[in-house]
């Protein structure tokens, strides 16, 4: 069986590392001649809406998944035509926007922390007055690892925010977390499911610095109805890890990702 990945980063390489003794093959899309992927895998390097790439993609792929949320909801959507794609394309849509993923967590009943959508000085204006300060302000598509998000909390961050506002935005409202956690779910194509156990993560200048386990977390339990939700709107395959903040014995839902996880590589 091959494998088709969207993405050839250290996500797609450890993919093709692990699939290697199972007999699988891997190709992997990614714009970047040196995509630390491409060595494990067939290299096909382009853009990723490029049509002919996905058209080779599509031909010699048993199967199409995806390790990078900034790759285009289209181009999955085009390969789910043609090639049985997971995740479903439809949790890539929503992941690719902050304000649409937090909607659905908002459909779903999963708790999130108060937010606004931000796109012009005045509506920051409005947020601040709504949700109050500290709010953390930040962009709605290609923000990771903390990038394009910041922390407002005085008239001089609202001010210097605003005369650099990059729309479409979104604040939040600043949670006063005691610690943050994820979760990192699976379901195969038949509908069976697994969980892994809660990681709780700590971030260094907005990145993972260090995920640990505890056995018999007390949210687990939470964690595990809020991404069955998840897994039961999107009618989703593949592995979904969602992130939370705990404040107060209650969940918040951050960010979700329609991909494996770096708070779930429980074997390295
Ligand atoms: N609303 C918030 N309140 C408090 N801290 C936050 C909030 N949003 C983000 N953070 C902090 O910033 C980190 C990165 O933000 P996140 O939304 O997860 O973006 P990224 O996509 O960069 O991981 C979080 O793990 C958390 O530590
Ligand atoms: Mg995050």
């Amino acid at each position: 069986m091959k494998v088709g990945i969207l993405g050839g980063g250290q996500l797609a390489r450890m993919l093709a590392l692990a699939g290697h003794p199972l007999g699988l093959k891997f190709a992997v899309i990614d714009p970047a001649p040196d995509a630390c992927a491409f060595s494990v895998a067939e290299p096909m390097c382009g853009a990723w809406e490029d049509r002919e790439l996905l058209n080779r993609m599509a031909a010699c792929a048993d199967v199409v998944t995806c390790e990078f949320e900034n790759v285009p909801a289209e181009s999955l959507w085009y390969l789910a035509e043609r090639v049985p794609t997971y995740p479903p394309p439809e949790a890539q849509a929503a992941k690719r926007d902050r304000l649409k993923e937090k909607q659905l967590f908002g459909e779903l009943e999963v708790p999130a922390p108060a937010h606004q959508a931000v796109s012009s000085p005045a509506e920051l204006h409005e947020a601040v007055e709504r949700l109050g300060l500290p709010l953390v302000l930040k962009t709605r598509s290609y923000g990771y690892d903390g990038k394009g998000q910041r922390v407002l909390t005085g008239r001089e961050d609202i001010e210097a925010a605003a005369q650099t506002l990059r729309a479409p935005m979104i604040a939040e409202q600043f949670v006063r977390f005691s610690r943050e956690v994820s979760i990192v779910a699976v379901r195969g194509r038949n509908g069976q499911t697994a969980y892994y156990p809660i990681a709780e993560n700590v971030h260094s200048q907005g990145i993972l610095f260090t995920s640990r386990c505890r056995p018999s977390d007390p949210v687990e339990h939470l964690a595990r109805g809020y991404a069955a939700r998840l897994l039961d709107r999107l009618g989703y395959v593949g592995v979904l890890a969602i992130e939370f903040f705990e404040a107060d014995g209650r969940l918040l839902a951050n960010e979700f990702a329609p991909r494996v996880h770096n708070t779930g590589h429980w074997t390295i």
